[in-house]
């Protein structure tokens, strides 16, 4: 069945679009959260939950946007209408694709620091399998994690400014341009 309005995004690349947004919005407070607690030396059950979800949906996360980025490569995506300035368009690309990198990089530092660390342990009594090429050394690991952790600030200050410019879209310009990732309206 094609879903698209013209050459719009498909419906699975917008039910991915929000459901990657979700996991994203329930990620980065766990992470903040239980990096608090482990700072604290707090490690109760509650912090190996947060713990054992936040990788359970970083992982998903990871495979997730992998899928998107082929949809994204092997689909037509939406034009922004000609009342959309060029350096508007500009940033909201580079902020796009920033983001899909951000995303990709951070799950892949997630997933090889707990293969260092050795602590591949998820939700549900699951382990994840190792990062093929990643020693067992928890220094290392340590590394991986704080870049980890300044890459997802990074995306916080990104996120931001990808909401902000579609909030516009949708409340003040009113140009369509929100539909395109809308799932119940269709493009302009
Ligand atoms: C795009 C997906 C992800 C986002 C947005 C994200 C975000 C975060 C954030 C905000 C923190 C707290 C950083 C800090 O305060 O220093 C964190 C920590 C952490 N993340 Fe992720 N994460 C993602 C994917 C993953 C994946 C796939 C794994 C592993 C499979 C993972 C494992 C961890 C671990 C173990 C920590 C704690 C590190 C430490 O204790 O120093 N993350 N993450």
């Amino acid at each position: 069945m094609d879903t698209r309005g013209t050459l719009g995004f498909s419906a699975t690349q917008r039910w991915l679009h929000w459901i990657v947004a979700m996991l994203v919005l329930i990620l980065l407070p766990i992470g903040f959260w239980m990096v608090d607690r482990a700072e604290a030396n707090i490690w109760d059950g509650l912090t190996g939950t947060l713990y054992a979800s936040h990788k359970t949906f970083g992982f998903i996360v990871l495979w997730l946007v992998i899928w998107r980025l082929i949809l994204r490569a092997t689909n037509t995506a939406p034009d922004y209408p000609d009342s959309v300035s060029v350096p508007v368009r500009k940033l909201a690309k580079t902020t796009q694709w920033l983001l899909y990198s951000l995303l990709v990089a951070i799950a892949l530092l997630g997933w090889a620091g707990v293969t260092a660390f050795g602590a591949l342990n998820i939700l549900f009594g699951i382990n994840l399998p190792a990062m093929p090429g990643i020693p067992a050394d928890k220094e290392f690991a340590k590394e991986i994690f704080a870049i980890h952790g300044w890459l997802a600030v990074a995306l916080c200050v990104l996120l931001f400014l990808h909401v902000a410019g579609a909030l516009k879209h949708r409340l003040v310009d009113h140009d369509g341009v929100f539909n395109h990732m809308s799932l119940t309206a269709r493009d302009k």
